[in-house]
């Protein structure tokens, strides 16, 4: 189990012929399974940028964002399997820019599962199991603990001292930013520190052995156990289904039993039925497990299901981390607003401008709206100035219904499809010939058709506002204003 934090992390690709010594120096980086610091040159591609979190022990996180947005790119980068570019890494507090992926305790789902098609489900768990050792207290004739110098830990160490030193005099040579310089420099400290004192002191010694095969036979029947695939263990994958193939992948990852589970869309290459029913047995599994769980999706539906903590990502840049609900009812920028729910939010270009206790909120059809200022929103004081501004206006589908007597306002629209889905009912509607369409979801099916003009009302508390140029939400989270 761990917590993650994610500082000022970059992934930079690089897009153009690297010079000779660029060459070398990424060889050398590669050679050590790592990167040196990249600045942004003319020609590199910026993948994710200045990702900052803090990921608390046990939580559910989900990334979620358009397709080459970033998400993979960045849980490889957790995994140790890509390069972290800038920006540091911690598992558990501790910085593992540096750790191989294999020993960064991390356990990793893809989509494709990748069983070995030859070995039954049994063996296709076990496999990593069998390769893997685990260490045991050395002990004397008495049986108690044999104490000594680790030379194996000196070793590594070791290596570690002159792969950072390399590091610096290369990020010297680039006139690398200083900061990088600095926290090269602290990492250099802390590994001749613990240098000086596994030289110097006596530690308690292990040696390592393999599981056995009771062990590993426990393991395996746990994980199935929890899997609900015990049935399963004797089939190869070609006798399984989507679903229990991905089951096993899973199971594969549990037995190893990791600090961290990456899981990059497991569920894509399923059919509808299955990843819901699929992505409710992940949620339980994290609930049993209590383990970190991080897992990437394309899908909002997923996202705001399963994910305790949701980061929603555009372009390689985080645009905003929220519980499901906050994303939904707070998104603070219009991408947001539209990548989350379904239908997408409204989005409709207005003009406000306060009168007394009321924004006044002209649309395009001419239509004049009163809202009353205290039901909505706080707004920034910016555009409270009694002046006419042009913002973006948002309204959900379903926070729209048709109006009545009592409401306060009508916004009237003009009905160009309807789509009745039996639960509800989706109307798409214009406010003016040749506008564009905006979708109204109803509980109840009517008796409109197409070219019926309808009155629509909504309540305050349920508008978005967004800034014209940045996108940026001008609502805070409270309510009303003075
Ligand atoms: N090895 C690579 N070299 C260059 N560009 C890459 C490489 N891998 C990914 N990219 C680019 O980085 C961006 C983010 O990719 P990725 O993290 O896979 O997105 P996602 O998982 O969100 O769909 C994409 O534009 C992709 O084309
Ligand atoms: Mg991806």
């Amino acid at each position: 189990m761990a917590g993650l934090t994610l500082k000022h992390i970059y992934k930079v690709y690089s897009g153009r012929k690297d010079s000779a010594k660029t060459a070398i120096k990424k060889r050398i980086a590669k050679r050590k399974g790592k990167a040196p610091a990249t600045e942004k040159r003319s020609g590199d591609f910026v993948a994710v940028k200045d990702f900052n979190m803090e990921i608390e022990d046990g939580e559910f996180i989900v990334l979620v964002g358009p397709s080459g947005c970033g998400k993979s790119t960045t849980i490889r980068m957790i995994a140790g399997l890509e390069e972290i570019s800038s920006g540091e890494l911690y598992i558990d507090g501790e910085l593992v820019n540096e750790v191989a992926a294999k020993d960064r305790d991390i356990a990793m789902v893809f989509q494709s599962y990748a069983l070995y098609p030859h070995m039954t489900a049994e063996k296709n768990i076990a496999f990593a199991l069998k390769l893997r050792k685990i260490p045991v207290e050395l002990k004397d004739k008495a049986g108690n603990p044999v104490m000594g110098i680790d030379k194996k830990k000196i070793r590594e160490l070791k290596r570690k001292q002159h792969d950072l030193e390399l590091d610096l005099k290369f990020a010297a040579m680039d006139g690398e930013p200083e900061g990088y310089i600095a926290s090269l420099q602290a990492r250099l400290d802390k590994v001749k520190e613990d240098l000086a004192f596994y030289t110097n002191t006596p530690v308690q010694l292990y040696k390592m052995r393999h599981l056995t095969k009771a062990e590993i036979a426990e393991k395996v029947q746990w994980a199935a156990k929890i899997l609900g695939i015990e049935e399963l263990l004797d089939n190869k994958p070609a006798e399984m289904s989507g679903g229990q193939r991905q089951r096993v992948a899973l199971g594969r990852a549990m037995v190893r039993g990791p600090k961290v589970f990456l899981l990059d869309e497991p569920l894509s290459n399923l059919d509808a039925k299955l990843r819901a029913s699929m992505r409710l047995e992940i949620v339980k599994l994290h609930n049993e497990l209590k383990t970190t769980f991080i897992y990437v999706t394309h899908d909002q539906i997923e996202a705001m299901t399963m994910g305790t903590r949701i980061v929603v990502m555009k372009l390689g840049v985080v645009q905003q981390i929220d519980t499901p609900t906050n994303l939904y009812d707070y998104p603070e920028n219009k991408f947001v607003a539209g990548f989350i729910g379904t239908p997408q939010m409204n989005f409709f270009n207005v003009t406000v401008q306060r009168v007394g206790d009321t924004l006044s909120v002209s649309f395009e059809n001419g239509e004049h709206l009163a809202l009353d200022l205290k039901k909505l929103r706080k707004m920034d004081e910016r555009f409270l100035d009694g002046e006419a501004h042009d913002v973006t206006l948002g309204i959900r589908g379903e926070h729209m219904h048709f109006a009545t007597a009592e409401s306060a306002f009508a916004l009237h629209a003009i009905l160009s499809v309807k789509e009745v889905l039996g639960n509800t009912t989706q109307m798409f509607v214009k406010l003016k010939e040749g506008g564009p369409d905006y979708i109204v979801s109803v509980p109840d099916r009517n008796s409109f058709s197409a070219g019926d003009t309808i009155g629509l009302s909504f309540e305050e508390r349920h508008v978005h506002m967004f800034e014209k140029e940045s996108e940026a939400s001008i609502l805070g989270r409270e309510m009303g204003n003075e």
